[in-house]
């Protein structure tokens, strides 16, 4: 059976895609199409509300009913790079891109390996367009600040405005889901919206700006945390501006003040270098700056994390603080450290060794809960070494606040985040080391770790671990 046969001779065929990011629809109706051997220039593809649509209407203007693919027609050839490709420029908002996308899968049926041809200029202005959504999308990642807005019934809602170039919204759904899993967020665009309740995902028509909320008082504090961290010495104004492009900063609170910081640079790194100083940060003058200095931090990936910075607790000159790694899943959901598991098992243990929980000041290392998500659970992930240290700075401010005469860390993050360095509990254990504030640092193991091990090595490692906590009650007691 001929093309021209089954296909009808010259007829021309409209496809009208149900949605401009639709690619599975394109990518079936292109497949039926190859296989009825249309060639590209037989096909207009037509996105809805596109105007100058010519066949819109379909036969009533002169546009053919879809054939049928030949019932001998061989498979249709398209190799996993053309289709990884395929699935980003399709999200291109180029009107052409999906007659391109038909014009590639049609030669690649007798050039299999055109995709590996990189002067052609077809795959050329292909892989153009699938970098261009990547990009877009990093940016989404990025750039999207969540404001918070409080609900009728009194639950935080955190709503983001964001300007996307091209159909990524629906595509990169998936990311804000997992990566903010248990928070109530919509992401408004002009292209459309998305709405996530913890458990199901909506979409919804496109916004305007003014839908979305403007400032809030944690953008306040973001924005004054920003200053007090731009270094003007490390300005790379090119750099900082292919990074960060100037159509995204009317979205980013701590975009308003990049004009005056890039302004005075010159002369902030001339007085830094002066005062022989790398940084300007001023520290917090209190327990309850830092916590509002460490909820507007954005200094590290984890930061953006999870539902919150979680704060120390305890009385503000405690004696003994207990340094944790970072908070976990309840800890994040809470808003307090150590009330999970591993702090339920740490409560025994300071209870059977004297030491009073409400007596000592109780932090992480890390301020932030650093997960994978798996379905509806949110998997712990260890801080990386480069996490804690940028971390050390808000454990250094508040160590100077509290001024414990004794620290006791929990584990290796914990004692990597006092000491600067990675030690070895086994080794560090069982002594107090000195800290240059004069404090004594006393390293034992962290309780998730008694909570993975069973049977003899658990018992094992709770009589060490309470033999640490009486040496440190002991200290308490002499101190
Ligand atoms: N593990 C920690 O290190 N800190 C917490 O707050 C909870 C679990």
């Amino acid at each position: 059976m001929t093309a021209m046969g089954k296909a009808g001779f010259g007829a021309h065929y409209a496809v009208h895609l149900p949605a401009p990011d639709d690619f599975e629809f394109w990518r079936a109706r292109a497949r039926a199409l190859v296989q009825a051997e249309v060639p590209p220039d037989r096909v207009s593809w037509v996105e809805p509300g596109a105007t100058g649509d010519l066949f819109a209407g379909g036969a009533a203007r002169g546009s053919a009913r879809l054939p049928q693919p030949l019932a001998d027609a061989p498979p249709v050839r398209a190799s996993q790079r053309f289709l990884a490709i395929a699935r980003s420029a399709a999200l291109n908002r180029d009107p052409a891109r999906f007659a391109l996308l038909y014009q590639v899968l049609w030669r690649l049926q007798r050039q299999p390996r055109l995709m590996e041809d990189s002067a052609d200029p077809e795959v050329r202005r292909l892989e153009q367009l699938a970098k261009a959504v990547r990009r877009d999308a990093h940016k989404m990642h990025a750039f999207v600040r969540f404001r918070e807005v409080e609900e009728a019934d009194g639950t935080a809602h955190f709503v983001a405005w964001f300007e996307p170039d091209h159909h990524i919204l629906r595509a990169e759904a998936g990311f804000f889901m997992r990566r903010f899993a248990n928070m109530r967020w919509s992401i408004l665009t002009p292209r459309g919206s998305i709405h996530w309740d913890g458990e199901t995902m909506r979409e919804g028509p496109p916004a305007r700006r003014e839908d979305a909320p403007g400032d809030d008082p944690v953008e306040a504090l973001w924005r004054s945390y920003y200053a007090s961290i731009f270094n003007p010495a490390r300005l790379k104004v090119g750099a900082m501006l292919s990074e960060m492009p100037r159509k995204y900063w009317k979205n980013l609170p701590e975009a308003a003040l990049i004009p005056g910081l890039v302004a005075t640079a010159q002369a902030r790194a001339a007085a830094m270098v002066a005062a022989g100083t790398r940084s300007e940060r001023p520290r917090p003058s209190s327990l309850a700056e830092l916590a509002q200095g460490i909820a507007a931090c954005r200094d590290c990936p984890i930061a953006a994390c999870g539902t919150r910075a979680v704060a120390g607790e305890g009385p503000p000159r405690a004696r003994l603080m207990i340094l944790g790694e970072q908070p976990g899943d309840q800890e994040d959901i809470a808003g307090r450290p150590f009330v999970g598991p591993a702090g339920q098992l740490l409560d025994q243990y300071l209870e059977a060794a004297g030491i009073a929980r409400g007596a000592a000041y109780v932090t992480n290392a890390v301020k932030h809960f650093k997960f994978v998500a798996r379905g509806r659970q949110r998997l712990h992930q260890s801080p990386t070494a480069k996490e804690i240290d940028t971390c050390r700075w808000w454990l250094e401010a508040e160590r100077a606040l509290v001024r414990p005469r004794i620290v006791l860390a929990l584990g290796a993050s914990a004692a990597r985040a006092l000491l600067g360095k990675t030690v070895s509990v086994t080794r560090a254990r069982g002594r107090a080391i000195a800290l240059e504030d004069g404090a004594e640092l006393w390293v034992t193991l962290h309780p998730s770790y008694l909570l993975r091990l069973e049977g003899e090595a658990r018992a094992r490692q709770a009589a060490l671990f309470a033999q640490d906590l009486a040496l440190v009650r002991a200290r308490l007691e002499a101190a």
